[in-house]
């Protein structure tokens, strides 16, 4: 879903309307999706993230104060906010701007105003991590406007985390924002959170494809309960540590797991214990299925994965289960949630020439148990954020 000249047009006229005639720069960031390895990225895990084409678009030029002034396409939202000011609920979107440009500053950076047109075509709530892509969308931008690009894309996505955490409030881990910065076309990022190590892993599926599923039910209660289960592993973690040497909970082994849950008093705790255990192993099996072109062990890991999110972590809900159990039964090799969860996306791995009769049995199995309909995306596995050329669109 690359932004089309109709598209840039229509941005191009509307900062023209609200901020002038100027040579406005175009940028790019992706969104992500999550192959496997859920969250575990805060309790240093390995996660398999991809940047995919889907993404945010920002058509700016630098602004003379210290000032952001953005319009968002899609919601024909205006506001103005001055760098270095505190979070607002009533700024909406713009705090991941806002708290993106404090962070650079904060960080010993150049930072400088903005302004002009936002447009994304994520899908909104999706849990496609609509906000990572802002964030690190922002990052670039006043990392070449304002910094000759000196910062490098690991410490933006670093930057990225950091406003997550301390500016919005999320206490998230670092993969989306990792995944987003660091993607690179037909690969997947093998990231180690405990390190911040990465390799690049081809994501060839061969004859197969993975779709998105988007449920269409916006995500509920997703930042508080996904503080709840962070502060959880934290809580199994400083019980752990006396009797085990480790740093982070992925660095327990399926061996020695059972030995570390008979430690745990607390149900819920040792539930996501073995949730990151047995998530962080099934990361390293779906590499090798990839690697050995094995779709019904990755599709197998990918269903193992959904369950125990959905029995140990607890983060799935009705319709990313009826979702994902529609896909199994229209004959996906697997489907998982993807993301956060509390509703928002799936993903499935589907045979390319099964695709239409796919979409239509998923489609009406989860209409027949939920009442929404399903949208489907075909997984485009892109690269990281970018400046794009306008010339070619101006004549
Ligand atoms: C959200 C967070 C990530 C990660 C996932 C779950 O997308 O931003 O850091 O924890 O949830 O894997």
């Amino acid at each position: 879903m690359k932004l089309t000249k109709e598209e840039y047009k229509k941005m191009k006229d509307r900062a023209i309307l609200n901020f002038g005639k100027a040579d406005y720069r175009l940028f790019f960031s992706p969104s992500r999706i999550n192959i496997i390895g859920e969250h575990i990225d805060y309790n240093g895990g390995n996660v398999l993230p991809c940047a995919i084409e889907i993404g945010t678009y920002a058509l700016v030029k630098p602004a003379v104060r210290d000032v952001i002034r953005l319009r968002s396409y899609n919601a024909q939202y205006y506001k103005e906010v001055l760098i270095g000011s505190e979070f607002n609920p009533n700024n909406k979107w713009i705090n991941y701007t806002l708290g993106m440009i404090n962070a650079i500053s904060e960080s010993g950076y150049e930072v400088g105003g903005l302004e002009g047109i936002i447009y994304g075509n994520i899908p909104t709530g999706a849990g496609l991590s609509s906000s990572a892509s802002l964030e690190i969308l922002i990052g670039k931008i006043i990392n070449d406007l304002y910094n000759n690009s000196e910062i490098s894309m690991k410490d933006l996505a670093v930057l990225g985390m950091k406003t997550e955490n301390d500016f919005i409030g999320l206490n998230s881990g670092i993969m989306d924002q990792f995944a987003i910065a660091m993607g690179s076309s037909g690969s997947a990022i093998l990231l180690k959170t405990g390190t911040l190590d990465y390799e690049y892993v081809d994501a060839d599926l061969g004859d197969s494809v993975l779709v998105i599923l988007n449920t269409n039910k916006g995500r509920r209660l997703v930042d508080s309960k996904y503080n709840e289960r962070r502060a959880e592993c934290e809580s199994a973690l400083v019980k752990l540590k006396p009797k085990f040497e480790i740093e982070n909970l992925c660095d327990l082994t399926e061996e020695n797991l059972e030995d570390a849950l008979s430690v745990l008093d607390l149900e819920n705790e040792r539930r996501r214990v073995r949730h990151a255990v047995t998530e962080n192993a099934r990361v390293q099996k779906a590499i090798e299925a990839i690697k050995n072109s094995n779709m019904e062990a990755l599709g197998n890991l990918l269903n193992e994965s959904h369950y125990s999110l959905k029995y140990d972590y607890e983060v799935t809900g009705d319709h990313l289960d009826a979702i994902t159990a529609a896909a199994r039964k229209a004959g996906a090799f697997g489907a998982r949630m993807t993301g956060a969860g509390f509703g928002g996306c799936g993903i499935a791995l589907v045979k390319k020439d099964e695709l239409d009769e796919f979409k239509k049995t998923a489609g009406r199995l989860y209409k027949e148990e939920t009442g929404l309909e399903v949208d489907f995306y075909e997984t485009v596995i892109g690269s990281g954020p970018c400046e794009l050329e306008v010339e070619r669109w101006e004549y």
